[in-house]
């Protein structure tokens, strides 16, 4: 990784400059204020031909080459690669953000300036760290020119070398930060809507989930349970909020609220009176009046999150709120939205006292920063990220030993370390479900691992149809939520009759098997980086069909979704990349490296495996509070090899921080006529739940005589199912299964 940062054009001393190290090799031209990266190998990774300040603003200009493309980019609509477009990084709430609706739509809530570059399988990375209003212009104007322009703070530009997308984004969220582990609960499902209206219905829709037997861990607020928008309170339609919340737990919901930023200008609401107190809110252009702007609650006032004194403040309010009994806090609005400036938020020209973020005045442009004080323009695409964090340090203090759970719709980068992210308010149309593929794909390479898109969509009316297929889709999403607008119809899962529910009930049940896996992913981000919903891209960059392809994705290495995105569809073209892939439903195998064409039946989507992966999966249950299974599956899919990092917590605790886990490398070889799996030695303080492996080797024909460090164990095959089946006791000892 490399940091560049630039003041202004110096003509002065030699030309060039050269940095070179045994992994790079970087050269500035001092005049031009042009640079180059090539790696060690003498390829090149970036060209900037240019660097140039004018009044507040810097811009600089990269070489595209021939067939460069460009992802990342945190949230955005429209295709995958960003490459002929233009793309602005100013956090704004966009109602139906679907491209087909808005086709030159440039900016989403979230920014992350981070482009991810792929030159012939080669990647290369780059972050200008610039919370202000940033544009890119990304071979839109010079169809061979990626110009890079800051109205505002310092040129502070980070690039990261490949070669492949796992090591850009490696070194990317080395320096932005990582995943914290979820509680577990999180993974499961959620079911929201704008809005459940009164503690009637609210218990109505968790009887239903647990009588129609579809499983559901999470029922989201949303503002409907404020007491007149007042953020930290229940109305008089959620009587006895904590004797709700505690019934709720009993049936094993978590509740997650809403809190927006907005505080209602009302002189008698507590919250008001104590932020007041403290100067906590942000100013207007003086630096001495609180800005007021309207929102949900009316005029309304804005915590000045970027002060860390504030942050701690409204932890704490947040902490007594989330007392009552709250899993979860969902924090919207957060651009920050206002429904009455002309920008749609906080005016440029606002003031924030004591920010933490420098904003690194130029020296040609020294209104800007005036001492402790700076303008909203310099920072406004941190004001998501930092009331998320004081949400997450908020719920860190009702609960020190309890996993956060924050979900937010506004972000910068970074903001995977403190909150999921949901990409706000899509459409209830196919146009919408496809988009929300590339759309995941590029938050999860921006460093999201942890993103989701509403199921069903939030805006107009979905269909049976559009809900199930959406739901199989998500069911393979890290964050898997479905929530609709208030004048939508309904949506729950039971909404559209009882076709639509059973196929729901089949997809979301899945979801809960798949848990194991889904676990370990999550670690492995917390771990390394790497997203949980990939691109083909990310494990196969040498392959051009795999490149493009933009409506696939990998959850792992070794399932690859292909979901339905057209009405009426029973059938699609999937692309495989090289090597063997088994269909998942079928046990049908397939040589990689070409188009084939899948069936799709209602009751699922195409899904496909990779030869000689391993994939553990647990019961089905209605909700993931409880005991762990005891016994674990992993599912072995014969001819090729495959690692995967098994990992076990409790859940629930920040142990995992201290060392409280349990992990074992599980690597599945193909070794002929033998084939070996190999449980290494566990690690970790957690005393592993697990008492047996259920291994279930998939697609063979005939039974297995099987040997656990040398000792034989019965083996059962059904020939139906076409699976061989057999235990091994889970003993922390590496362990060596063989079978022949
Ligand atoms: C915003 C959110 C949406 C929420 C609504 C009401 O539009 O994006 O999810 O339901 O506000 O709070």
């Amino acid at each position: 990784m490399l940091r560049l940062r630039a003041r202004a054009r110096s003509r002065q001393g030699t030309a060039r400059a050269t940095l070179t190290t045994p992994a790079a090799k970087f050269s500035l031209n001092r005049r031009t204020g042009g640079w180059v990266l090539h790696d060690a190998g003498g390829l090149e990774v970036f060209r900037c031909t240019t660097t140039d300040f004018t009044g507040s603003a810097s811009e600089f200009a990269l070489r595209l080459a021939e067939g460069e493309s460009i992802f990342g980019l945190g949230e955005s609509s429209g295709p995958f690669n960003k490459r002929g477009l233009i793309r602005e990084f100013w956090n704004a709430d966009v109602l139906g953000h679907a491209s087909c609706i808005h086709p030159g739509l440039k900016n989403l809530y979230v920014s992350i300036p981070f482009a991810l570059s792929l030159r012939e399988g080669r990647a290369g990375g780059l972050f200008w760290h610039n919370p202000g209003r940033q544009i890119w212009d990304i071979g839109c104007t010079e169809p061979e020119e990626f110009r890079l322009r800051a109205a505002t703070g310092a040129l502070d530009v980070y690039l990261f070398l490949g070669p492949t997308p796992a090591d850009v984004v490696a070194r990317f969220t080395e320096l932005t930060g990582r995943i914290p582990l979820p509680p577990r609960w999180a993974l499961g499902y959620h079911q929201s809507r704008y809005g459940y209206a009164n503690r009637e219905e609210l218990e109505q829709i968790a009887r239903e989930f647990r009588r129609r037997k579809i499983p559901c861990d999470a029922l989201h607020l949303d503002i409907h349970h404020m007491d007149g928008h007042r953020v930290f309170t229940f109305g008089r339609s959620f009587p006895r909020p904590r004797e709700m919340l505690a019934r709720l737990a009993r049936h094993g919901f978590k509740a997650v609220a809403i809190v927006d930023p907005g505080v209602k200008a009302d002189p008698q609401f507590g919250v008001l009176k104590r932020g007041r107190a403290r100067r906590a809110f942000v100013k207007t252009r003086d630096g001495r009046r609180d800005f007021v702007g309207k929102v949900w609650p009316g005029k309304s006032l804005f915590p000045d999150f970027l002060n860390p004194s504030v942050r701690h403040w409204w932890a704490q309010e947040q902490a007594a709120f989330q007392k009552l009994g709250l899993a979860g806090i969902w924090n919207d609005m957060n651009e920050p939205a206002l429904f009455d400036t002309p920008g749609k938020t906080l005016p440029d020209a606002c003031e924030h006292l004591n920010p933490d973020f420098q904003a690194v005045a130029e020296p040609n442009q020294p209104s800007q920063v005036r001492s402790n004080r700076t303008s909203h323009a310099a920072l406004h695409n941190l004001y998501g990220s930092a009331m998320a964090e004081a949400s997450h340090d908020g719920a860190l203090l009702a609960a020190p030993d309890r996993r956060p759970f924050v979900l937010t719709r506004s972000g910068y980068a970074g903001i995977q370390r403190h909150a999921a992210v949901w990409t706000g308010d899509n459409s209830s149309s196919w146009e919408h479900l496809a988009e929300s593929i590339p759309m995941l794909l590029n938050l999860s390479l921006s460093g999201v691992a942890f993103c989701g898109a509403d199921v069903g969509g939030f805006l107009g009316d979905c269909t049976g149809e559009l809900l199930t297929r959406w739901t199989q889709l998500a069911a393979f999403t890290p964050f898997f939520r479905n929530h609709a607008n208030i004048d939508s119809r309904r949506q729950e899962p039971w909404a559209f009759g009882p076709r639509t529910e059973a196929l729901c009930r089949d997809a979301i049940t899945l979801r809960y098997q798949m848990l194991p896996y889904l676990e370990c992913l999550f670690a492995e981000a917390r771990r390394t980086g790497a997203p949980i919903m990939r691109p083909l891209l990310w494990h196969h960059p040498n392959d051009p069909a795999a490149v493009v392809c933009d409506d696939q994705f990998l959850l792992g290495e070794s399932l690859l979704v292909a979901p339905i995105l057209r009405p009426g569809a029973r059938a699609r073209s999937v692309y495989l990349p090289r090597g063997l892939w088994f269909d998942f439903w079928s046990g049908g195998l397939y040589e990689g490296g070409q188009h084939i064409i899948a069936e799709a039946v209602a009751e699922h989507i195409p899904v496909f495996v990779r030869a000689g992966a391993a994939i553990p999966t647990g019961t089905p249950r209605q909700s993931l509070s409880g005991e762990r299974d005891t016994t674990v599956n992993l599912h072995v899919w014969p001819h090729g090899r495959s690692q995967l990092v098994w990992h076990e917590d409790d859940g629930e605790s920040l142990g995992y921080q201290r060392g409280q886990f349990s992990t074992r490398q599980v690597e599945c070889v193909d070794r002929g006529t033998v084939r070996e799996l190999v449980l290494g030695q566990a690690e970790g303080s957690f005393p592993s739940q697990t008492l047996a492996w259920r291994v279930i080797l998939r697609c063979v024909r005939r039974n297995y005589r099987v040997w656990v460090n040398g000792e034989r164990v019965p083996a059962e095959f059904d020939p139906t199912l076409g699976i061989c089946l057999f235990e091994v006791p889970n003993r922390p000892v590496a362990m060596v299964v063989r079978w022949r």
